[in-house]
């Protein structure tokens, strides 16, 4: 199972419609199977993927009673079939925002829980193939370094970034990559996959600021085109290869989840 984080503390750039779309493309056309965690508590992607945080959420785990004997067993439990073929959840749910930082430190959040579930998943096979029983795991973070972020880095091989070309995301990124580095001490495997422009625009200043990204020598996908459709599919409810293929960041998105499987194709 590939595990990736998708991060970025700056809110609206773009980590939700990415894993949707992504989560839908490896379900859909490549046949992999895929779990999605929702670890904001606005749970967008819960919401998308038809999930029922009173059934069972990922907060319930983060706290750190009841205590329990197997959480990576319990938290699977809680893993709901989603309304797109493929596709699995553990919702999030509102009280994920009273979960910050200083309850991991005052011993009240149990942030190891999806490391623990992460664990559980690797000695599990799928019945039907022999293979893993999910291909690729996706996590939507929230827009905030709290316990959920923590819990869902801690678990993940990977980090991917969605990033709003604009100026003030080329200052927030210094201080997202220090966060990233902080947390290769505590889950030392974790790797940087790669930057993704998202809401990408033809203008003279997305342009100039897409080249200082590239020059920064941090590894770059390809972007993803803005367009009208992607908020359309939020009211739909249907990723963008079922609501709207042939918008740019329909193609987008199925162009990065190929160049993603090729192992890169990144600039930089
Ligand atoms: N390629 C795109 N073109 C146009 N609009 C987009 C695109 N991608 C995302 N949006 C819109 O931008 C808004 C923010 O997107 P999204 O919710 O995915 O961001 P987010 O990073 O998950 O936000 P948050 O930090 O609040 O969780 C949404 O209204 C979404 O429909
Ligand atoms: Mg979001």
């Amino acid at each position: 199972m590939r595990t990736i984080a998708v991060v970025n503390l700056k809110g609206g750039v773009a980590k939700t419609a990415t894993v949707i779309n992504m989560a839908a493309v490896l379900a859909k056309d490549y046949k992999q199977s895929v779990l999605v965690i929702d670890a904001d508590s606005q749970c967008n992607t819960t919401e998308f993927f038809g999930g029922d945080p009173e059934a069972g959420s990922l907060a319930h785990h983060l706290r750190k009673w009841p205590t329990l004997t197997d959480p990576g067993e319990a938290l699977r439990s809680d893993i709901q079939i989603s309304n797109f073929d493929g596709v699995e959840l553990i919702c999030g749910d509102e009280s994920l925002m009273d979960l910050d930082l200083s309850s991991v430190k005052g011993g009240d959040a149990n942030v190891g829980v999806l490391r623990e579930l992460r664990d559980y998943l690797d000695e599990l096979y799928d019945p039907d193939g022999g293979g893993d029983l999910y291909d690729y795991c996706l996590i939507d973070c929230p827009p905030a370094f709290n316990a959920a972020s923590a819990a869902a880095l801690l678990m993940a091989d990977e980090v991917l970034i969605p990033i709003k070309l604009d100026a003030f995301a080329l200052r927030g990124m210094t201080n997202l990559i220090r966060q990233i580095d902080n947390m290769r001490k505590i889950n030392p495997a974790l790797k940087l996959l790669g930057c993704l422009p998202t809401m990408w625009y033809k203008s003279p200043r997305t342009e100039e600021a897409e080249r200082i990204l590239r020059e920064s020598g941090l590894p770059i996908f390809g972007h993803i085109r803005r367009t009208d459709k992607v908020d359309d599919m939020t009211f739909v409810q249907e990723p963008l290869l079922v609501s709207s293929p042939r918008s740019a960041a329909g193609v987008d998105y199925r162009k990065f989840v190929r160049d993603l499987l090729r192992g890169g194709k990144k600039h930089g």
